[in-house]
């Protein structure tokens, strides 16, 4: 993204910090019991973990250069402070090998990481080698090793199936190896965005304790000592599938084709693909144990519902999780329609948890009727710790015949039908009636209505407001926004239109300001807790106060269907259940406070190599099922005020240009009433159904309302309107956009 004349942050160039040093009151706490929660332990031979008095010696350059969070819009937070692994260790009174440690600090700052820049990040950082000496004075002065593994990515490149990227380095194999030899107790911590190769795991014999502590934010080293050190029992759980190896994952080879990526594996993704798994999707151990029963389990009109209660039936406190999963006639696989996670339990404590999955949870889509159906058979309910766990059955129940939940509409047949579906429902135009001038600060007062300050606005006024400012930037909001919109025209700014403005992202705010920067979405899903989910985000909107952002944008909720995808770090899960409800305990967080979320990217944006034109090519099933559905759960259950569609084409069609994606399954469907926004910037096209409809009038027809950060001089080809639907855009479609750009501004 390189274009002359832009701001240097829409070029990916990170801004400095300026200003006085902030953290909203309680980010940091709640940023750290995200972290806390959000580690994993998937390994726990002998009791390795936790350390208790032992001298430990820790290996791995990421213990000082830490991945906090990966790169890209996802990144470039500037929080107030950062703690390393090291730094953690060490503030949490580990007994660590500081000579080691001396060695690490004196070559690190030798050997600075390169970080890159946009697209160009970097997946790992070279290791520092070793020596016999240094390694046997480690030994023979620690009882166990802790060795430091980190990988990262970013927006606009995807990883690799290299050495370094999805794969350990000869370095780290080496030093892997040299301290398998050299310990008897070894515990890995992998600093990852998300799933590496996992084969190395079983060389090593004296490979005990096996933690994936994520990219935690700036709390970082303090959730990593909490967990090694016990003060907190891990209670993350995996939110996607670790395969035993690369080829496993059922998406394996239909991933990152530049042009065209077909989801060949259709509703298979992850866990519903595999019989079995490494470590498989909601797995994770815990420093106690925990056992589920199901106390009562009924069946109400619209629900299923399941009262049970977690135990803790071990030695140490910690946090329980019961996840529920369901099959479903006409597929093999179990699906994840439940969970709840206990606050701490103590030894012998219990908790009731209740569990209700709604009917429809269990509908999927019949391609013949095109409808969500709950189809008529056998229903079974499982308490496992993973989809394939079948120990506790929760419940039963039959269909005796099809019941249709949504009558929806075909939007992968083509051309034909969309043009007659487009002519049918073009809105009719408003008209003026009001003679006075009407101010937007009129219709806020309720002395006129929204439609009559539309009446009353111009053609140009009404393209205008379908527009950005123009760039990333704009001196019109915080330093190092992300764009504004609304009055940015002197005519619009003469009707009272505020300027609204939006800053990334998911993980913090990327402004030039100090803010907290939290774990990245796949740690956030780990967690598998909605309420502490919901807490950390209201601490971004803290933040979002302070410095007066109108918008964020986020949470990023694409489906992590394969490895290698660079933005896997933002986004949830592999699951529509998982990634669609830790969304919404997003979005309630960020809005608690009368801000905006905008979750994106609208849809199936699951690559990154090509992404502004590559299509995804999916058939209507597993679009609906898989792709679609977390975003329409967020929807549901947690009113996101905007949504951004995403770059790429979707079986030939732009996001952004996707009448289907948006004004029939978006609006029609599921009743979608908040503000649809690009992606930054589009790629330009003509409207196949009408040629003569083109850029942002083939977009506005789509019904995305604003063209983001704007036009400057790329697709600003002022576009004409008049009655002629066939080759100009309407006044009524004109208006209509309009109407959901300034209802939003009048509702925020
Ligand atoms: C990213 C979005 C981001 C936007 C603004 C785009 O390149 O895909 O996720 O919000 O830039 O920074």
């Amino acid at each position: 993204m390189s274009e002359a004349g832009l701001s240097p942050l829409a070029q990916g160039i990170s801004l400095p910090v300026e200003g006085e040093k902030y953290n909203s009151p309680g980010s940091i706490d709640v940023i750290r019991r995200a972290g806390d929660e959000a580690i994993v332990l998937l390994k726990n031979d002998d009791e390795v973990l936790p350390i208790k008095d032992e001298r430990v010696a820790v290996f791995g350059r990421c213990q000082i250069n830490t991945f906090f969070v990966g790169y890209g819009s996802g990144g470039d937070v500037k929080p107030t402070r950062k703690v390393s692994i090291l730094d953690g260790i060490k503030s949490a009174g580990i007994n660590y090998d500081t000579e080691l440690a001396r060695a690490y600090k004196a070559w690190c700052p030798d050997h600075i990481p390169d970080e890159g820049t946009w697209g160009k990040w970097p997946f790992s950082f070279p290791e520092m080698p070793v020596s016999d000496e240094l390694m046997q004075a480690a030994s023979d002065s620690c009882e166990k090793a802790v060795v430091v593994i980190g990988r990262a990515a970013g927006e606009d490149r995807d990883n690799t199936l290299t050495k370094g990227s999805f794969f350990l380095t000869d370095e780290e194999e080496a030093l892997l190896e040299k301290v398998d030899k050299a310990f008897e107790n070894v515990i890995v911590l992998l600093n990852i965005g998300g799933p590496i190769d996992f084969t190395w795991l079983k060389k090593y014999s004296n490979l005990k304790g096996l933690l994936i502590v994520w990219q935690l934010g700036q709390e970082m080293g303090h959730a990593v000592a909490d967990v090694l050190t016990g003060r907190v029992s891990p209670s993350g759980h995996l939110a996607q599938t670790i395969a035993e190896k690369y080829d496993d994952y059922p998406s394996a080879a239909h991933f990152g084709d530049p042009d065209s990526n077909e989801y060949k594996e259709g509703v298979r993704v992850g866990y519903r693909g595999l019989k079995e798994a490494l470590f498989p999707f909601g797995y994770g151990l815990s420093y106690t144990t925990f056992d589920t029963q199901v106390l009562d389990y009924k069946e109400t009109a619209h629900t299923f519902e399941f009262r049970t209660e977690i135990t803790n039936t071990g030695k140490r406190s910690g946090k329980g999780l019961v996840q529920l999963y369901a099959t479903i006639p006409g597929y093999d696989f179990r699906t994840l329609v439940g969970y709840g996670k206990s606050d701490e339990l103590a030894p012998g404590e219990s908790e009731v948890i209740l569990l209700p999955v709604k009917k429809v949870q269990v509908s999927i889509y019949d391609t013949d009727s095109e409808s969500f159906v709950i189809q008529k058979g056998f229903y079974e309910f499982f308490i496992g710790d993973t989809p394939y766990d079948t120990t506790v059955k929760a419940g039963q129940a039959t269909v005796t015949d099809d019941i249709v939940v949504q009558k929806c509409e075909s939007i992968t047949e083509g051309s034909e039908k969309l043009k007659e579906r487009i002519h049918d429902r073009l809105p009719a135009p408003v008209e003026t009636i009001v003679q006075e001038q009407i101010s937007f600060d009129d219709v806020r007062a309720g002395k006129y209505s929204l439609d009559d300050f539309i009446a009353q606005m111009t053609p140009a006024e009404l393209s205008d407001l379908s527009r950005g400012e123009g760039d990333m930037d704009s001196p019109n909001a915080i330093k190092g926004n992300a764009g504004v919109f609304g009055g940015i025209t002197p005519a619009l700014k003469k009707k009272d239109i505020p300027i609204i403005n939006t800053s990334d992202g998911p993980s913090g705010l990327r402004v030039c300001r100090y803010s907290s920067l939290l774990p990245i979405g796949t740690a956030v899903a780990s967690t598998w807790n909605r309420r502490l989910t919901e807490e950390l985000y209201s601490s971004e909107a803290d933040d979002m106060k302070h410095y007066g952002v109108d918008v964020l944008l986020g949470p990023g909720m694409n489906i992590q269907r394969n490895p290698l995808c660079g933005r896997n770090f933002e986004y949830y899960s592999e699951d529509p259940y998982l990634s669609g409800m830790t969304a919404t305990a997003a979005v309630r967080g960020i809005q608690s406070k009368g801000a905006a979320a905008c979750i994106k990217h609208f849809a199936c944006n699951n690559q990154e190599t090509n992404r502004y034109r590559n299509s995804s090519d999916v058939d209507e099933k597993t679009l609906r099922e898989i792709y679609l559905k977390p975003f329409e759960i967020a929807i549901r259950e947690s009113s996101p005020k905007c949504i951004m569609t995403s770059y790429n084409q979707i079986n030939g069609v732009w996001a952004h240009y996707n009448y289907d994606l948006v004004k029939t399954v978006l609006r029609k469907e599921w009743g979608y009433e908040g503000l649809v926004m690009t992606d930054w910037w589009m790629q330009l096209a003509d409207s196949p159904e009408f040629p003569g409809v083109k850029n942002n009038a083939y977009r506005i027809r789509a019904g995305v309302n604003i063209l983001m950060p704007g036009a400057l001089t790329r697709g600003d080809v002022g576009f004409v309107h008049d009655s002629d639907p066939e080759n100009y855009l309407t006044l009524g479609e004109l208006q209509e956009n309009a109407r959901y750009i300034l209802n939003f501004i009048l509702l925020r």
